[in-house]
């Protein structure tokens, strides 16, 4: 009965007693700890700057600030700004009638704060503070001079088809050098990352001496994977591994000979099993050696898209000079098509004079054939003209 009696006496004091005490301590404490404020603002303010100083260091390294230190910023700001609006209230508090009652509350709210911006302060030391940021994809190759011919619609939408269509997974685009591969397939590799067909889409170029070191490092650096591996086999064996994981779209540009997947790195014969693959290459052979399941041939410029395509380049307009147009013309013929001879000699003899324009027509009728197509001699002499 006794100890019942002792344990009922101490409950009440818990509810009777303490805020009494607490309450008297508050108001004693009011001086001492609206004191503290400004120091415990101080030093968050201090760790706060040092924190923005090494996002703005991770910045300019392109990295990605940890969403832990976002956030963490965010609620420094909050709690510094709370914290500016409490120090107005201490200052008016002691013209208050009820000076006394805004001291007690106030001093709870003081504790509060200083509390909770002592543990913002110890609660930043970040690991990891941020990261490598991925590279921007294919969003880094600009459009902005791409024109949508029309009579290349259709090998767009198909190349497009094929890569919804899972089981074409190696596809090649076949055509003359400067006819627009690369263009078309930076084009289509934007629209397949835009469209989410594929979780990464990557671009490598290949050229005539393919170096298997150089396609690993294109391939690993786009993907931000690092290789820890000093061998092309083991580059190809963690490669592949990474490739068999998520869905990877690589595009290979400038393909002239027939290239071993194995030896770099690309998950080969595995349908529907993540890879897919457009090789951009001259020759058909080319394609049909690395077994593409679907060959896509990319055709000269009609002759009007040709004639637009140079307007563009040579800066022809309504008011340029009537011969100017003749002699143009006849160049456009030359160029047979083949975009890079259209937009090359369009560059150059923009803002020449007709005699110029004249002088490059008749220096490309005389130029020597090269070693190439007898039917497409001019448009590639066109080039040697520059
Ligand atoms: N669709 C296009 N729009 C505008 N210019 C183009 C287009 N396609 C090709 N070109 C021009 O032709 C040049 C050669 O094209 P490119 O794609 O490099 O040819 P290929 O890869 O077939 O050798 C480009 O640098 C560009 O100036
Ligand atoms: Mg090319």
């Amino acid at each position: 009965m006794g100890d019942i009696v002792v344990s009922i006496v101490a409950k009440l004091a818990e509810y009777t007693v303490d805020p009494i005490l607490h309450h008297a301590r508050y108001l004693c404490c009011f001086n001492n700890i609206a004191g503290n404020l400004p120091n415990a603002k101080e030093e968050l303010e201090l760790t706060r700057n040092s924190v923005k100083e090494r996002v703005e260091e991770a910045i300019m390294r392109t990295e990605k600030i940890e969403p832990a230190v976002e956030k963490w910023l965010k609620d420094v700001e909050k709690v510094l700004e709370e914290v500016h609006m409490l120090q107005g209230r201490i200052s008016e508090v002691s013209k208050s009638y009820f000076r006394r009652q805004f001291q007690y509350f106030l001093t709870k709210e003081i504790a509060r704060k200083i509390e909770k911006m002592a543990q913002l302060n110890h609660n930043s030391k970040f690991d990891p503070f941020s990261k490598i940021a991925e590279l921007p994809g294919m969003k880094y190759y600009s459009s902005k001079d791409f024109v949508r011919f029309k009579s290349r619609e259709s090998t767009y939408e198909n190349l497009l088809e094929a890569l919804k269509d899972k089981s074409a997974c190696t596809i090649g685009l076949v055509g003359l050098g400067g006819s627009g591969k690369t263009t078309l397939a930076k084009e289509v590799g934007k629209k397949a990352e835009e469209l989410k067909l594929f979780e990464k889409v990557v671009m490598a170029t290949v050229s005539q001496t393919p170096n298997i070191k150089s396609i690993q490092m294109q391939i690993a650096d786009k993907l931000g994977l690092k290789f820890e591996e000093k061998t092309e086999e083991g580059r190809a064996q963690r490669l592949s591994e990474r490739l068999r994981t998520g869905t990877t779209l690589l595009i290979l540009d400038d393909v002239w000979e027939k290239l071993e997947f194995e030896a770099i790195g690309i998950p080969y014969n595995e349908n529907n099993k993540g890879c897919g693959v457009i090789l951009t290459t001259r020759s058909r052979e080319v394609c049909i050696s690395m077994q593409c399941q679907t060959i896509i041939e990319l055709n000269l410029l009609t002759g009007e898209e040709a004639w637009d395509l140079f307007k563009l380049n040579a800066n022809i307009t309504g008011e340029s000079p009537y011969v100017l147009k003749g002699v143009a013309t006849k160049i456009v013929d030359e160029c047979r098509g083949l975009p890079i001879a259209i937009v090359t000699v369009g560059s150059t003899l923009k803002g020449k004079t007709v005699k110029e324009w004249e002088l490059a027509l008749s220096r490309l009728k005389d130029s020597e054939p090269l070693d190439i197509p007898k039917g497409l001699r001019s448009p590639y002499a066109c080039l040697e003209l520059i």
